[in-house]
């Protein structure tokens, strides 16, 4: 229903100008965040989906990522729910966690609207640049999930006029603000829309944040899992040196990959896209293996060090599996959620318990973490 129906009605209404993508989204965010809430609809919300099958759980998928003790290997990544208002939602949906943000210290308006544009089904280029009410205002939004049992990420961020010298504070300040809340956290020195921001994964910048961000969990009580999110657009070179920090840093995850900004495959929807600002993601064969190339890379690399949250192009069961077979220990969507709709989460999670049912020599799903990270398809 939602792929015949709603999500063709909104790629139209996007493009015709009617409705734009980022409205939408924000009307979608609203109508969950009024549904978990408000008790009697967080209890219809709650039987409907357990109706549907939606929210389950099987011991099977429990992962551990980095420290991190997750449910199922399925998670919603940072962008869908920037102000932490939707985490019990997306949680009901069948996510095991949501990575909430990206969040800077101070509120943020982002780039000039319009920003966000659908250039085809389950395809998305964006240049939000950081739009956030700022790390308050998430604190008080995340103030409802205390007690609630679900596992909440938090991506740190800058603000877009912090000075590079001042680039590991602005994300450490974030972390001692919010630590309270966080399950774990995510290091987004990989968005394309902030300018300068990419530049912060060479080795120096990089040790430093990380650096601030570990002693701040030091004062506050103690590490969280902490992960480095990287483009997929690095050279091996460059993702070695990102390993490299991870692990003199002790930083247990590294998150593959961010959206991407190569012409060519922004090119494959029309000319004009070549040269638009932004980041590319969701359900593009070619983006897709950017990220899972990257996975590969880093799982040979370093995956007995390390662990990998996989992230790009995941639209179902297989493309989820894809990661998870080079080397994910556990997934993330985002654009999944406009191209196939809010039951995407579950619908992984059910289709993952299936392909452990057909092996009989598969026990748990970790057991398919990695097996094609040799694949020949995969070699540089
Ligand atoms: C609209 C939009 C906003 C995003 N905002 C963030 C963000 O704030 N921080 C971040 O680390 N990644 C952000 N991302 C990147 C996603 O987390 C993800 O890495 C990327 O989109 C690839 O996954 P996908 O193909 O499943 O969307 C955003 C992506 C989209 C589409």
């Amino acid at each position: 229903m939602y792929k015949e129906v709603v999500g063709p009605a909104l790629d139209f209404l996007d493009r015709h100008g009617i409705l734009d993508s980022e409205d939408a989204h924000n009307l979608v965010k609203s109508g969950l965040h009024v549904a978990e809430s408000h008790p009697l609809t967080l209890a219809l919300l709650e039987r409907f989906f357990a109706y549907r099958g939606i929210r389950f759980t099987d011991p099977r998928l429990k992962v551990c990522v980095g420290g991190l003790e997750l449910e199922s290997p399925v998670m919603v990544g940072a962008g869908w729910d920037k102000e932490g208002k939707c985490v019990r939602g997306l949680w009901q949906l069948g996510a095991s966690t949501v990575t909430v943000g990206t969040v800077p210290e101070h509120p943020q308006y982002g780039n000039p609207r319009k920003r966000q544009f659908i250039l085809a089904p389950g395809v998305a280029l964006n240049r939000l640049g950081f739009n956030s009410p700022g790390m308050m205002a998430v604190d008080r939004n995340l103030e409802r999930y205390q007690g609630s049992g679900i596992p909440i990420g938090v991506s740190l961020g800058k603000n877009k006029d912090v000075p590079v010298e001042d680039t590991s504070r602005a994300h450490a300040v974030v972390a001692k603000q919010l630590y309270h809340h966080a399950a774990y956290f995510e290091i987004n020195v990989s968005s394309p829309n902030t300018p300068g921001l990419r530049q912060l994964q060479n080795k120096g910048p990089l040790t430093d944040i990380v650096q601030a961000v570990n002693q701040t969990m030091d004062e506050m009580g103690g590490r969280k899992p902490l992960a480095i999110k990287v483009v997929p657009d690095l050279t091996f070179q460059a993702v070695d040196d990102v390993i490299q920090v991870a692990i003199d840093n002790h930083v247990p995850i590294i998150i593959a990959a961010n959206t991407t900004v190569n012409t060519d495959i922004k090119a494959k929807y029309g000319e004009r896209w070549r040269s638009e600002a932004g980041g590319l993601s969701g359900d593009d064969p070619d983006f897709r293996r950017m990220s899972d190339r990257i996975i590969a890379h880093i799982f040979r690399q370093a995956g007995q060090q390390l662990d990998i949250i996989g992230v790009g192009g995941i639209k179902d069961d297989w493309t989820a599996m894809e990661k998870i077979m080079v080397g994910a220990k556990a997934v993330q969507v985002v654009t999944g959620l406009r191209g196939e709709g809010l039951s995407l989460p579950g619908s992984i999670t059910r289709g993952l318990v299936n392909w452990i049912n057909l092996r009989r020599d598969v026990k748990t799903i970790n057991d398919f973490v990695g097996v094609s990270a040799n694949h020949p398809t995969l070699m540089p």
